[in-house]
């Protein structure tokens, strides 16, 4: 009897323990769901508002892509099966280019989104 439970036990214990050290949640923070597929990003525009946090939930449709702007200090791997989470809070005005900097296929130089921050 006391066999059967250790190993349960032990996992509710990971679990709480992974809780415990998740990073905080952002209570406000808009969550914009991306999905990177061949060759785009849907949406492909969003729009931001300075000093707004906001939560980029971005997953792969296929294959592996980039997630990729300088200006906005972005650089991940989208991997299928994997959700990427890109806390951002944006603090200068403007529009930028977010691409894909991981080859992916034919149509990867065209691959790319508008953020607009406002
Ligand atoms: Cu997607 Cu390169």
């Amino acid at each position: 009897m006391r066999k059967r439970f250790a190993l349960p036990l032990s996992l509710a214990w990971v679990l709480v323990a992974t809780t415990a050290f998740a990073p905080p949640a952002q209570p406000g923070a808009r969550v914009i769901e991306i999905t990177a597929k061949r060759f785009e990003f849907d949406p492909n525009l969003i729009t931001l508002k300075r000093g707004e946090p906001v939560i980029l939930r971005v997953r792969s449709a296929d294959v592996t892509h980039g997630f990729y702007s300088k200006q906005l200090k972005i650089d991940e791997l989208i991997e299928p099966g994997k959700i990427v989470e890109v806390k951002i809070t944006p603090e200068t005005p403007g529009k930028f280019t977010l691409i894909c900097n991981h080859f992916c296929g034919s149509g990867h130089a065209n691959m790319k989104m508008a953020i607009t921050v406002e």
